[in-house]
């Protein structure tokens, strides 16, 4: 889908700065209202949402609570928590492909295609794991390290796209509000704050398949564009599809590396974008990867994060069993929920720290590097 296409939102008007939050509870709650066109074939409609916060810092599920430990006392017998991840896994599938969202077809054309030539061109072989990301992960035990996870990985993004907005007609209507509003946030942001203005060069931290990047790339057509991840089997699907795909002035480059050290030279990007991957990550890889963010950046750069927003009002009102048990498969969901990431990005030396709701479900915090 390309991105380029029709504006989605006019961000202008949505984007407030936020304080600090230190107390449990929080009002009044804000409402940012969306209008966005959504192109069909013959047609542009226009639509209104709101994606609202609710009256907490964060869903009253999060961190150490009674029904947590009992989950958690029953996941750890083996034999159960094989089942419950088998029955997770057929409704996470079944409920995809009633969406439209071929999963299996999806999975299968890669698996079937040569994307293994790949892993030899991208895979460092000296890289070292930092400990959290060879936990079982996402109901697969070697966690993002494995073929079957990346060739699952676009299928579940959509999914996942598909569950934020359930009020769009379709998979793709869904895409380009999430993604459209993403990258008009990021644009006004950078517009607003950097007086070199210009996108010349794009990190994308945690590009997983690739997904992320090429948005960006779509967005950005003149930048260069450098896709990141900890996944070499991940990259390789990256790569795969964009040698298949249309191509480009500016190909993208993808890195196997680490987002907390990236290796990569001081101040040579423009962008530093880090899209669903901190609710993946322990609280402490999160402050490293802002701080590296911030070490990448050129005076005037931007850093983009979005993710869950805690401040959500539909994942404050989530059930606490759901909650719990996706927390079975996501091990840093409670880190991520209870890390303050406006603070986080501050404390790394960004100014200009602005969060807004780009959908009911997800936050995107921009900032920028002091000129
Ligand atoms: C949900 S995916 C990101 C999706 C993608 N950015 C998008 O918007 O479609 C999260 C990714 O973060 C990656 N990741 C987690 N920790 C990382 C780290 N320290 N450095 C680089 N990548 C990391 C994982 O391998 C995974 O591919």
């Amino acid at each position: 889908m390309a991105l380029s296409s029709p504006p989605l939102h006019n961000l202008s008007s949505l984007i407030s700065s936020h304080g600090v939050a230190t107390a449990t509870s929080r009002t009044p709650a804000r409402r940012y209202l969306a209008v966005h066109a959504a192109a069909s074939d013959t047609t542009t409609s226009l639509k209104v949402s709101t994606f609202e916060e609710g009256n907490l810092v964060r869903p009253k599920w999060t961190g150490e609570t009674p029904l947590s430990r009992l989950v958690r006392a029953l996941i750890s017998f083996k034999p159960l928590y094989s089942i419950l991840k088998l029955g997770a896994r057929q409704v996470l599938i079944s409920t995809a492909e009633k969406n439209n969202i071929p999963w299996r077809e999806m999975t299968k054309e890669i698996l079937e295609s040569d994307v293994y030539k790949e892993l030899d061109t991208i895979q460092n072989k000296s890289l070292v794991y930092p400990d959290y990301y060879l936990n079982p992960f996402h109901a697969y035990d070697e966690g993002n390290l494995t073929w079957l996870a990346a060739a699952e990985a676009e299928a579940a993004t959509k999914s996942m796209v598909r569950r934020a907005i359930p009020t769009a007609s379709s998979v793709d209507e869904a895409t380009q509000i999430l993604r459209g509003n993403w990258l008009n946030a990021i644009e006004q942001h950078h517009l607003q704050h950097s007086q070199t203005s210009t996108i010349d060069d794009i990190l994308d931290i945690g590009c997983s398949v690739g997904v992320s990047s090429r948005y960006l790339a779509d967005k950005f057509p003149t930048a260069k564009v450098t896709g990141l991840d900890l996944s070499p089997y991940f990259l390789s699907v990256a790569q795969h599809k964009e040698k298949r795909g249309t191509t480009r002035k500016n190909p993208i480059k993808w890195i196997h590396a680490n987002g907390e050290d990236t290796g990569l030279p001081s101040k040579s990007f423009d962008l530093v974008s880090i899209a669903y991957v901190f609710h993946e990550c322990p609280t402490r890889a999160i402050v490293n990867v802002v701080k590296e963010a911030f070490r990448l950046l050129r005076p005037g750069g931007t850093i983009a994060m979005t993710d869950n927003s805690p401040k959500s009002k539909v994942l404050q009102e989530l059930s606490p069993v759901l909650f719990t048990l996706m927390k079975s498969t996501e091990p840093f969901l409670d880190e991520y929920y209870l890390t303050d990431m406006d603070e986080t990005v501050r404390e790394a030396g960004f100014v200009n720290v602005t969060s807004i709701l780009t959908d009911p479900r997800h936050v995107t915090l921009t900032a920028t590097v002091p000129q």
